[in-house]
């Protein structure tokens, strides 16, 4: 079957896929407005087509904190994306490998990161959440290190986790854990294929990182009680303060929505900052990535590396999220649909499908490089 743009990825992925699980990648927060926001306001912004400029040599390599990428995309840090195929987090890292873009392991992976830093030659990025013990956090970031990771990811944006109704409806969290069980049994008997990925039957089931403190017998359900106790809503800024001085590498706070706190992003001596509303699965309402991009731009862009991602579909928005001041844009749902449809091989395939977007919207719109776009790139309406 030939699939040509993410949505025929997220179609397969929903076919393949038990039901909870398609539920849990594709859903946002509350009513999911800006879930929906986020696509549909890229989709609203004008390029502007340009002509005969010789565009026949098109590139869109680029440079991010000192290092050459293929072109200005990564792969978000999705948790638990290991489940949506067969030690899920190693392929999806090879494929990025492969492609020339980062990778960035979540926290709460399937997979450790030792075991997906074995799988590939060069350090991957890693992603922290404030955890409320702090010796484990400590731990992690350790592991993290030894892992020779050179980027952090440092995400703000969820120091409660929001509700989401198809969680709750899914058999995911909420509910006895009995209920939830039955309820995630039912899906999985219409697609055997899953049992051992999602561990329905008690295999003993990896949970990445943070399996030394979940035990080995842990499942979903003792992941998902871990997780909502030990997100640390106590977090502030001077926490972060700390942690940035206590990490040598690149430091980056992902989930800025707003100027003032870009700003202050810049004061504690990040990086860079990922201008995110977590793929519309925390504060529904809140702007949209993309409407919140240009004020951030105008505030830090000369002090921070600036990457954008939520709502991310197509080559077309990363060229227009570069126009509107991001240096590098990144993906979550996107890479984790292609995970569930074809495993490593559909990874690659929608890195090339970004790719070739991208070099088709930067000719089209008279644009040879990467650092030529700029908003002049767009209709001002
Ligand atoms: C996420 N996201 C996320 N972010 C993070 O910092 N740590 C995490 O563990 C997760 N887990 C997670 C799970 C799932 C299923 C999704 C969809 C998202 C947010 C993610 O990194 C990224 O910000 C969004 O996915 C970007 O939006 P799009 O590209 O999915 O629209």
């Amino acid at each position: 079957m030939i699939l040509a743009n993410i949505e025929d990825y997220r179609t397969l992925a929903r076919k393949r896929l038990p039901h909870f699980l398609f539920e849990y990648i594709d859903g946002g927060a509350f009513s999911e407005t800006t879930l929906r926001n986020n696509s549909a306001d890229l989709q609203t912004i004008a390029l502007r087509q340009r002509v005969l400029r010789d565009v026949s040599s098109v590139s869109t390599a680029t440079t991010l904190f000192g290092k050459e990428y293929a072109m200005p995309l990564g792969l978000s840090p999705i948790g638990i994306a290991g489940l949506n195929a067969r030690r899920g987090e190693v392929q999806a890292a090879q494929a990025a490998e492969e492609a020339g873009v980062p990778f960035c392991l979540s926290t709460v992976s399937a997979c450790a990161i030792d075991e997906v830093r074995a799988a590939v030659n060069n350090p991957i990025w890693f992603q922290l959440y404030m955890i409320k013990d702090r010796g484990f956090l400590r731990e992690i970031l350790a592991r993290a290190k030894a892992a020779g990771t050179d980027t952090l990811l440092f995400t703000v944006d969820m120091p409660v986790p929001a509700t989401r109704y198809r969680d709750m409806r899914s058999g995911l969290s909420s509910g006895t854990i009995l209920q939830r069980k039955i309820t995630r049994a039912r899906q999985v008997l219409m697609r055997p294929q899953w049992a051992w990925d999602v561990g329905l039957f008690g295999r003993p089931h990896t949970l990445g990182n943070i399996a030394p403190v979940l035990g080995d017998n842990a499942g979903i359900d003792e992941f998902w009680s871990w997780l909502a106790q030990n997100f640390d809503p106590t977090v502030t800024w001077a926490d972060i303060d700390r942690i940035r001085a206590e990490w040598d590498g690149k430091f980056i706070i992902k989930g800025i929505l707003d100027s003032e706190d870009a700003k202050q992003a810049a004061s504690i001596g990040a990086d860079g900052i990922i201008v995110s509303n977590h793929g519309g699965r925390q504060l529904d309402g809140a702007l949209s990535s993309i409407r919140a991009l240009p004020d951030i731009a105008d505030a830090v862009g000369n002090d921070l590396g600036i990457i954008l991602d939520s709502g991310v579909r197509s080559g077309l928005d990363v060229v227009r999220a570069l126009a509107l001041g991001a240096n590098f844009v990144m993906i979550g749902r996107p890479w984790v649909y292609a995970l569930a449809a074809r495993q490593k091989k559909g990874v690659r395939e929608i890195l090339d499908i970004f790719k070739n977007e991208m070099r088709v919207a930067m000719a089209l719109s008279g644009n040879t490089s990467v650092n030529t776009i700029k908003r002049d790139s767009l209709v001002n309406l």
